[in-house]
């Protein structure tokens, strides 16, 4: 029952995380098509909003409650499933640091990229959620 609980809350932060994940690269392909100083401004507020209020706990969270699942049930982690899907997460929170770094670099106007390189850039974490939600739900190994 308390597994139940503990898989609830880590698939609501897993939710929250990606709609950050996929939303926040969206913002740096608007804003590195933007030319105005008060539009340049206020996609600073929002991606920082987003990074810090959302992107960030959603991870810590996402990641704890992980956590919680295996040590209630140890089992996972004599499995291969669990070892790919924890590879991806590593991957993952590489990606969302480099999100930190991209936003830091907008912060100080000083983005090296453009609108074309975040649209793919923003295609990456559609691989990690594919085939992680497959690993989990089919265990195929
Ligand atoms: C360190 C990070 C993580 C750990 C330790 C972890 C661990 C776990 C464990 C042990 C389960 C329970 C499996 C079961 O009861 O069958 C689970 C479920 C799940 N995890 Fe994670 N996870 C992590 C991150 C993620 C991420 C990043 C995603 C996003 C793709 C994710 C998606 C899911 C989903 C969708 C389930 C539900 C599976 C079901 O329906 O039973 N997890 N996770």
């Amino acid at each position: 029952m308390l597994y139940l609980w503990i898989k609830a809350l880590h698939i609501i932060f897993v939710v929250t995380w990606f709609a950050a994940i996929f939303y926040l690269p969206r913002l740096f392909v608007y804003h590195a098509q933007t030319e105005d100083a008060p539009g340049n401004e206020r996609f600073k507020v929002m991606e920082r909003k987003l990074y810090r209020g959302i992107m960030n706990p959603s991870a810590v969270l996402t990641v704890a409650f992980g956590i919680w699942l295996l040590w209630l049930n140890p089992v996972w982690l004599t499995q291969g499933w669990l070892h790919l899907k924890l590879a991806l997460v590593v991957a993952l929170i590489g990606y969302h640091l480099w999100c930190g770094r991209l936003l830091r670099a907008f912060a100080r106007d000083e983005n090296e990229y453009g609108h074309r390189w975040y649209r793919w850039f923003n295609e990456l974490p559609v691989i990690v959620l594919v085939a992680a939600v497959i690993l989990v739900e089919v265990k195929p190994f």
